[in-house]
């Protein structure tokens, strides 16, 4: 495992129950994000295979909320810590601890992949074999949602988010490594949440081809 996940699994082992109490009701005051999922959801249903992977899950509670919207999800995490964390609040649903970057699934086999604030610790010249990774195990027309802190800048940007060193991306450049793996952003949505950091709220929509 390479040392920046060994630093970023350390740091979210160590703040489960702070993120769990800031995070676990979280969608309820964030109408765009909510209304995103529930469009992936929508068309992962539409695909005849409502298998869907939440990738970086942390404490299960987009696990949770995908299973309510009547798909057969599980939750998958690199800190054990969080993976215990989602076993206890929601022990119905299955939740493993794996790197995104080596999914435990066979290629092919999922409707979908929700990846909600997980690829943002990704060093950027790393993030094109992730996303590879999650085209190889979507069904063709699989679809995946992923969302991320989005900047205006022209090249992705590291910041110190509160947990680890993070990344905030352009939509372009992220949907352009999208491409790159075979997925089409045919849906996007980018919104000013009036942050303190003022970060826009980033969600791309994408198809594998
Ligand atoms: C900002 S939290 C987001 C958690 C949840 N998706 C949410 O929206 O509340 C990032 C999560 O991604 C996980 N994560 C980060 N890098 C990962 C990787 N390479 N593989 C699997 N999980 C990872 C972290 O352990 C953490 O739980």
């Amino acid at each position: 495992m390479a040392e920046h996940q060994d630093e970023t699994r350390a740091a979210y082992d160590g703040v489960v129950e702070l993120y769990a109490s800031m995070f676990a009701d979280r969608l309820e005051t964030r109408p765009f994000a909510r209304n995103m999922i529930g469009a992936f959801a929508e068309l992962v249903r539409g695909t005849g295979n409502p298998r869907v992977a939440d990738v970086g899950c942390g404490p299960g509670h987009l696990t949770a909320v995908l299973h309510d919207l009547g798909l057969d999800a599980f939750g998958l995490d690199l800190s054990p810590a969080m993976v215990d964390h989602a076993r206890r609040a929601h022990p119905a649903l299955t939740f493993d601890e794996a790197r995104m970057e080596a999914l435990p699934v066979e290629d092919g086999a999922l409707g979908g992949v929700l990846a909600h604030y997980s690829m943002i610790h990704t060093p950027p010249g790393e993030l094109p074999a992730l996303l590879a990774e999650q085209a190889r195990v979507l069904a063709p027309e699989g679809l995946l949602l992923v969302s991320f802190f989005g900047t205006d800048a022209p090249e992705p940007v590291r910041f110190d988010h509160k947990v680890a060193p993070a990344y905030s991306w352009p939509a372009d450049r992220f949907a352009e490594l999208l491409a790159g793996a075979g997925l089409v952003t045919f849906a996007r949505l980018l919104h000013d949440p009036s942050s303190e950091r003022g970060f826009l709220d980033s969600h791309l929509l994408a198809r594998l081809r």
